[in-house]
């Protein structure tokens, strides 16, 4: 069997820079980039660019079952799916301020993309994870945290991370049994220099601002110390812990 890395929405701010991060840290082991998009040719030569529909199921089990044919078992999985603002299957997403805002098809857009999708690929990844130390991780939003939210606003963004957060916690009670040696981090990258945070960095001191490559490098460097008995985990980029 044969380790390999998935990246889950490479083609985002977030995403490419994991992608290029992982690839250098981890030459000799192939990097799977799926992404809705085509991706650039410029990538490391342990980079495989594949052209897919992250979020269908059937897509999902396509992807996974090519794996067992190759006989290859996954280290890590990080999933950056996430939407936030912006058009999204011809409807155009806007984060709620009050109650009014609230829509039917706005609020199901939030949880399908934030919350069904990753879930999706904790459901097909474990009986795939390596034997070896693994991990997921699955980008999510402090603003997700039920305990800390004192501003409200932002009704579908916060739920969808919140049911997100309690999927993850959900599946790891089940992957303590099924795959031990995996462990499962819900990460806050902070405010992160992206399409997704563009239109809502005015009030963000520039030192609190991120670029995709400081984010990344946190998340990565803290992946080591993690132990799958503690998983698990919702972590920001500081490496402290945020309360669910
Ligand atoms: N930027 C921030 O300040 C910030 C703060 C807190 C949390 N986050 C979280 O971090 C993650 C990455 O965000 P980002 O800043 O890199 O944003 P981004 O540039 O907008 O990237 C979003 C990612 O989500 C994927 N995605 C969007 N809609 C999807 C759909 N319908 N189905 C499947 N995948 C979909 C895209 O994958 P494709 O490659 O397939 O297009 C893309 O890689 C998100 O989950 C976000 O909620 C970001």
């Amino acid at each position: 069997m044969n380790d390999v890395i998935i990246v889950i929405g490479a083609s985002g701010g977030i995403g490419r820079e994991l992608v290029k991060q992982l690839s250098e840290k981890h030459t000799d082991t192939p990097v799977y980039a799926l992404s809705r998009k085509s991706q650039s040719a410029d990538v490391a030569s342990n980079v495989i660019c594949v052209n897919m529909r992250t979020d269908d199921e059937k897509a999902i089990d396509d992807f996974c079952r090519r794996l067992d044919e190759n006989n290859e078992k996954v280290r890590t999985a990080i999933s950056t799916v996430g939407i936030l603002h912006g058009e999204v299957d011809g409807h155009n997403i806007e984060p709620e301020k009050r109650l009014e805002d609230i829509y039917n098809d706005q609020l199901l857009r939030y949880f399908h993309v934030n919350s069904v999708v990753p879930t999706l690929w904790l459901k097909h990844l474990v009986d795939r994870m390596s034997d070896n130390t693994s991990q997921i991780v699955c980008f999510s939003a402090r603003v997700g945290s039920i305990s800390d939210n004192q501003l409200g606003g932002w009704y579908g963004y916060r739920a969808s991370k919140a049911a997100l957060n309690m999927l993850l916690k959900t599946a790891a009670v089940e992957y303590g049994r099924r795959a031990k040696s995996t462990t499962l981090l819900s990460y806050h990258p902070g405010t992160v220099d992206t399409r997704l945070s563009e239109p809502f960095q005015r009030n963000v001191k520039p030192e609190k601002l991120f670029s995709p490559a400081f984010t990344v490098s946190q998340l990565l460097s803290v992946l080591p110390d993690l132990s799958a008995e503690q998983s698990p985990y919702f972590l920001d980029w500081d490496h402290k812990v945020v309360t669910w």
